[in-house]
């Protein structure tokens, strides 16, 4: 008879992970000194509040194997900018990734090695190839929590101080509506 495993399972509206162990961390606006640049609106903030939450499913580490979460960001701003997640490039700098819109509205923000920065509009649906060499970061648009699920090497590993000078491009509601203004003008 062959063997039947039931998977695990992702609820697609909310991107809840279900049917295996879990490891959860939330970062709260405390955890994000000099990542927004209004440091000013920063120290205003209730460090307390949560900005993001990342679900994983406890898997094997190595070589080949491949680590499967969830991304929860909230609705909000510092100053102009909107909440957004740490960002980084893989410590093992070849590793690339792949990231799925699940819920709200928001952007991935790509930047090369080179410091080039590209958006791309993340929303229910989207399929988001993220290249080797490529530093991503989330960012929420939108009044809603933004959920994307997200499957990258275990190897991969998270270098967070390469920009911890900041990435190449903020996102506030200017640098939308110049983009709604591009996207009229063709
Ligand atoms: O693997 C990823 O790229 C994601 O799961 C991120 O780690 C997650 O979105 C949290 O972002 P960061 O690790 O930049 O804090
Ligand atoms: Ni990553």
């Amino acid at each position: 008879n062959p063997s039947i495993t039931m998977p695990p399972q992702v609820a697609w509206a909310s991107g809840a992970l279900s049917g295996a162990p879990l490891i959860q961390k939330t970062t709260h606006l405390g955890d994000l000194n000099n990542v927004f640049a209004d440091d000013d609106a920063w120290r205003c903030c209730d460090p307390t509040l949560a900005v993001y939450r990342v679900d994983m499913f406890d898997t094997p580490s190595g070589e080949g194997e491949l680590y499967t979460g969830v991304t929860h960001l909230n609705p909000g701003r510092v100053g102009n900018e909107f909440f957004m997640t740490r960002g980084h490039f893989h410590a093992r700098r070849e590793q690339g990734e792949i990231y799925f819109g699940l819920r709200g509205e928001g952007l991935l923000l790509l930047q090369d090695a080179q410091g080039q920065t590209r958006l791309e509009p993340v929303r229910p649906g989207s399929v988001h190839h993220i290249a080797g060499f490529t530093a991503h970061r989330l960012i929420n648009i939108g009044s809603d929590m933004l959920s994307a699920l997200a499957v990258w090497p275990s190897v991969a590993g998270h270098d967070y101080t390469a920009l911890s000078g900041g990435f190449a491009l903020r996102v506030t509601a200017d640098t939308l509506k110049l983009m709604a203004k591009e996207v009229q003008n063709g």
